[in-house]
């Protein structure tokens, strides 16, 4: 069965139950909610199929563009056009049929032709074995890497664990999760 194409469009406080909906689905919780709807430095689209009368959608997934990170300019930067593409969620039931890979293409594209980014950033779980504090590279960050993204600098600890599906073996849930920083060169400065 082929399915519709994947479509996307900039989301609304009207998504906010979806949005919420799908970074719970990928284990996080519910503290980024309010950028994705009012933070004037966020852009976030969400992904979603036609439905079969076509008059309404399905939503598959999101993704924000970060233009400005105050903290944190080596991962957003307007003046520099630095741009960072976060919180990239497929509901579980939609993975591993390319949905990420094109959902996470149209946000590139979004980048660079609609907001003219140089280069662009993203931050990951660094280590495969979640809480780890070294070790093999988790899937996600192999992941960027097979899209040309290279860290950039050493990962420092960052993530709530939350209730995290992937963390459920962990032995101190207070931790922090590794992040990594990966970026990618994709115009002329
Ligand atoms: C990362 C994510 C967006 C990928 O979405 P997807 O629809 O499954 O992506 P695709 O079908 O295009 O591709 C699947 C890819 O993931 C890899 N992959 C998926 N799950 C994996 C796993 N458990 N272990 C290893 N590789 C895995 C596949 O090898 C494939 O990689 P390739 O296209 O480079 O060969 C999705 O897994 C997700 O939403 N994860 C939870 C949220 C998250 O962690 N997001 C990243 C935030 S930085």
């Amino acid at each position: 069965m082929t399915l519709p194409t994947l479509q996307h469009r900039r989301a609304t406080e009207t998504d906010r139950e979806t949005l919420l909906a799908m970074r719970k689905s990928c284990g996080w919780g519910t503290d980024r909610i309010d950028s994705y709807i009012s933070e004037p430095s966020w852009v976030t689209y969400l992904f979603f199929r036609p439905t079969e009368d076509g008059k309404g959608e399905q939503p598959v997934g999101m993704g924000c563009l970060v233009f400005d990170i105050p903290g944190d300019p080596t991962m957003a930067n307007r003046e520099q056009g630095v741009i960072a593409i976060t919180s990239l969620f497929v509901f579980p039931e939609c993975r591993a049929s390319g949905v990420g890979n094109q959902t996470f293409t149209m946000l590139e594209q979004l980048a660079i032709h609609e907001y003219g980014a140089k280069t662009l950033a993203v931050d990951t779980r660094a280590y495969e074995i979640p809480w780890a504090s070294e070790g093999e590279s988790s899937y996600l960050k192999k992941w960027y890497e097979r899209r040309g993204y290279v860290e950039y600098r050493p990962p420092i600890r960052r993530y709530a664990q939350d209730n995290h599906p992937d963390c459920v073996d962990s032995p101190d849930k207070s931790v922090l999760l590794y992040a990594c920083f990966l970026r990618k060169e994709v115009g002329k400065s």
